[in-house]
Order: structure tokens, then C-alpha cells, then sequence
């Protein structure tokens, strides 16, 4: 046995403050109110219905992750957020249109409750939107003393003992780290001067961990991965994750391609177009913010497939990535691929995916499963990138000097070993010892 890791119980309330109450929010908040009052069933959530298997195969030990591991139970969770128009839950989820009018009229009266804060906000990182519910500032460093004040009062006013910050606002432009984001110094002194450079999400990120809150970056758009915020976090105790979701497409893609390429086929060409008529695709008709979420797309296949170890296999895959803003079916996203592979002696065949997928119903249990173990790494004392939680994102955050891992299978693996370490309990290898011992 190893030894665990101190582990703070979840005592108290935990506080999930959301930046953005849009689809993927609302659907979240409205989806544990639900399940809560046992309207239905956290599907899709590995800390609400995951299993981790302990020691060997024949000790037939097999816990559910949240007997495992002391996670906030779902009754302990309070909701809040900001945003730049002023509907409440209530109204933004019947905007989205994501989840049953039905389902939405039971669990009025609380989601009705959760108001908007005002938003730090500026249309020149998110062109197609704007809204009135917005913060006005002396400078950036104002606006984030006034999340920082924001925070601090829904914490006293909620009686909650901790609390986690999550970016799901909209994806904002294309932007690459610069030089104010070198250090904490200079980024400091950029919200002091309101360098262009420092956008909402930053704004934001830094004000969560500032705090010594967990956070995470639901999107794509560049946000805590910059070393100014990796330093901020190893003073403050802040264990932070991201970037973008991985839902739809981009999950069906690390599911295949690790397949493939564990049995050596060769893969020409991957085209993947869908349509999306939600709010997000129509940001995303935007080139800037298109730009954001295509690079964190097409990172994936090639961190997978390695070709620089796979030459024959993989050097020159024609790797294209469409999304287009279709109105008509709203959060109903449909996605395609084609998928040219080729097998022994070179000879071609085909693959054609046709996935007609929820977003927000795949994005909500990430969402829930991210705050619950970014809360638990808080309580085991881990700071800073929490690779382990990269099962859940796109484009995962890692340390610089090692490249990122976007294997669903390697990274679940990842995922439970860390539970395990937690908990002082022996990491799996799948080696089947006993047929050797
Ligand atoms: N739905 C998915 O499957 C999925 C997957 C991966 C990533 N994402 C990302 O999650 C984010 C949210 O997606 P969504 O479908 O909920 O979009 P949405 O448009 O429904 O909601 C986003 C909300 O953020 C608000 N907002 C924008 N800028 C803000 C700011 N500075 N402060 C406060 N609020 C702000 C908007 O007003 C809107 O209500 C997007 O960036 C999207 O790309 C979504």
C-alpha cells in the first residue's frame, strides 16, 4: 500500500460559479436540480456514476468513484455566475432550448432564483455579441477587483466553504500568449495599463485564482494557459485545468483514432464538417473566434497518431476542420466524417461517421465532473495544471516541456490512477501479475 494523500473532507457547500449562464451552463444547473429532486439520472458523469476497480482482478473490489474518493454531494452544490444579458436561469435555458420546457417548469422556481452578475465584457474579443449587463472599470485591474468582490460576497451570502470558477462563456478571438503574460509582474502591470492583450477570460482566470480557486476553461479561447497564471496559482494553492470541452466531433475522434492506430492503420485523410445553430455557432461565424476553436480541434489527431514515430503511417494527413451556423437545429449539431484509412500492402478503404449529437448534453456532466475533482485536488493539496482532468478537454493543458495526452483511454487511465494515488491504494498497470507470480 502506498500512502495517501491528506484528503479534507467536503464539508459544507461548495459554490460552482459558471462565467457565461448560456446552454452549457444552464443545462448543467438545471440538470443537477433535476437529478436532485430524482427527475433523472446523471448520465454521462463519472463522479456520479463512474467505478474505479482497486488491487487485482480476483479481489473483486470495484467502488463507485464517489465512495472512493469524499467528493461534495450534489444537495451541498449552489450555483452562480454572470453574464452579459440579464436572464435569469430560468429564461436563459428556455433561450438555449436545449433541455424540455417540461422538464424546465418543475425546477422553475430555483433556477429562477439564479440572477446574473454583471460581466467583465468587451466586444472586441467576442464580435457577434453584445449585452447590458456589463461591468464598467477604471481599468482591467478594477474590473478584476470587482470579480474578486464579487466572489468574495456570493461566498458570505451563500454560506459556502468553497468554491470553483469555471470559464463557459463564449469562445473569444484567436489570441497567443505576449509578452505581459511572461510573468505575474508584467501581466499585473497589463491590467493596470489595459493591455489588449488580456481578455475577459483572463480577467476573469486571474481573479479566480487570485483567490485560491480552482478553474477551469471550458472553451477554447486562450485563458489561465499562460505562465503569468501558472505562477499566480503555485503561490495561491489554485489547481486549475482546460481547454475546450471535449464533446461531439472531437470526443468520437480520440475514441477512433487511438483505435486505428493501435492496429497500424494507415490513415490519408480525416474531413470533418458539422452544423450547429445554437449561440455558440454563431460566435463561432466569427473567423477570429472560429480561429480559437479550430486550432484547439486539430491538435488532437496529431498528438495521437505521432507520425514523427509513424512516418509510413501518418506523415501526411489531410486534417480539415468545418463548422457551419446553421439556425435551424439549434443545439442539435450533426457532424460528419470522412475518414480515408489505408491497410496492409497500402490498399485503401473508408470510414464515414455520421454523429447526430446534443452538445450541452454531452458538455453538462464535464462540467459537473470537472468542478467535483478540481475541488477534490484542491482538498488533496495538488496545485497548478492538473493534467489528470485532461480525460475532459480538447485541447489539454500541460506542463511545457512534455507534450499533451489525448487518448481517451490513456487519459481515463490517468484519471483513475490518480484517485488511486490519492487514496494510497496500488496504481493499475494492466499487467496481469498473477500469471507470472
Ligand atoms: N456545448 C459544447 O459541447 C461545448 C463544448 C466545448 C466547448 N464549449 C464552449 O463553451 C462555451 C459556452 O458554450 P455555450 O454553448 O454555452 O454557448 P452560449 O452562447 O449558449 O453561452 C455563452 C454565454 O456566455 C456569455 N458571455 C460571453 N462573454 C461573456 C463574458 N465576458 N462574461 C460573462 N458572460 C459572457 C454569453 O452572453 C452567453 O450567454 C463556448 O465557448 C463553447 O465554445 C461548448
Amino acid at each position: 500500500m502506498n500512502t495517501a494523500l491528506p484528503l479534507a473532507p467536503a464539508d459544507g457547500k461548495l459554490g460552482i460559479l459558471l462565467v457565461g449562464l448560456g446552454a452549457v451552463s444552464t443545462t448543467t444547473i438545471a440538470g443537477v436540480m433535476a437529478i436532485r429532486k430524482g427527475l433523472a439520472k446523471p448520465i454521462g458523469s463519472l463522479a456520479e456514476m463512474g467505478t474505479v476497480r482497486l488491487g487485482k482482478r480476483s479481489d473483486n473490489r470495484s467502488p463507485s468513484i464517489r465512495e472512493f474518493v469524499p467528493l461534495a454531494e450534489l444537495d451541498d452544490i449552489v450555483f452562480g455566475g454572470w453574464d452579459i444579458f440579464e436572464d435569469n436561469c430560468y429564461e436563459a435555458a428556455k433561450h438555449a432550448g436545449v433541455l424540455d420546457e417540461k422538464l424546465l417548469d418543475q425546477i422553475k422556481d430555483e433556477l429562477s432564483g439564479i440572477k446574473p452578475m454583471s460581466a467583465v465584457f468587451d466586444r472586441h474579443y467576442v464580435k457577434r455579441l453584445d449585452g447590458p449587463n456589463v461591468k464598467k472599470g477604471k481599468n482591467k485591474k478594477d474590473l478584476a477587483d470587482q470579480l474578486i468582490a464579487d466572489i468574495r460576497k456570493f461566498k458570505a451570502d451563500n454560506n459556502c466553504s468553497r468554491l470553483v470558477l469555471i470559464w463557459a462563456g463564449s469562445t473569444e478571438i484567436f489570441l497567443t500568449p505576449s509578452a505581459c503574460h511572461a510573468s505575474l509582474a508584467t501581466f499585473e502591470k497589463g491590467l493596470e495599463d489595459n493591455d489588449p492583450a488580456i481578455s475577459p477570460s483572463q480577467i476573469y482566470a486571474y481573479a479566480a485564482i487570485k483567490e485560491g480557486l480552482p478553474y477551469a476553461n471550458a472553451a477554447p479561447n486562450l485563458s489561465a494557459e499562460v505562465p503569468a497564471l501558472s505562477e499566480l496559482a503555485l503561490q495561491t494553492g489554485s489547481p486549475y485545468c482546460g481547454s475546450d470541452m471535449k464533446t461531439g466531433q472531437t470526443l468520437i475522434k480520440t475514441i477512433i483514432a487511438p483505435g486505428l492506430k493501435a492496429r497500424l492503420i494507415g490513415v490519408a485523410g480525416w474531413y470533418s464538417t458539422n452544423i450547429l445553430g445554437n449561440r455558440d455557432g454563431e460566435v463561432l461565424d466569427d473567423p477570429e473566434s472560429f480561429k480559437s476553436k479550430e486550432e484547439s480541434k486539430k491538435g488532437a489527431l496529431d498528438y495521437i497518431f505521432q507520425p514523427h514515430l509513424y512516418p509510413d503511417l501518418y506523415k501526411d494527413i489531410s486534417h480539415v476542420v468545418r463548422i457551419n451556423y446553421y439556425p435551424p437545429r439549434g443545439d442539435n449539431k450533426e457532424g460528419w466524417d470522412n475518414i480515408d484509412i489505408f491497410g496492409w500492402l497500402g490498399y485503401p478503404m473508408q470510414l464515414k461517421i455520421n454523429f447526430l449529437c446534443r452538445d450541452s448534453i454531452l458538455a453538462a456532466p464535464i462540467v459537473l465532473d470537472v468542478a467535483l475533482f478540481l475541488d477534490l485536488s484542491k482538498r488533496a493539496g495538488l496545485k497548478g495544471i492538473q493534467e489528470w482532468l485532461s480525460f475532459y478537454f480538447k485541447s489539454p493543458m500541460h506542463a511545457p516541456d512534455i507534450y499533451p495526452e489525448h487518448d481517451l483511454f490513456i487519459q481515463l487511465m490517468k484519471l483513475k490512477n490518480t484517485l488511486r494515488y490519492m487514496r494510497g491504494e496500488e496504481l493499475i498497470t494492466h499487467l496481469g501479475r498473477e500469471y507470472y507470480d
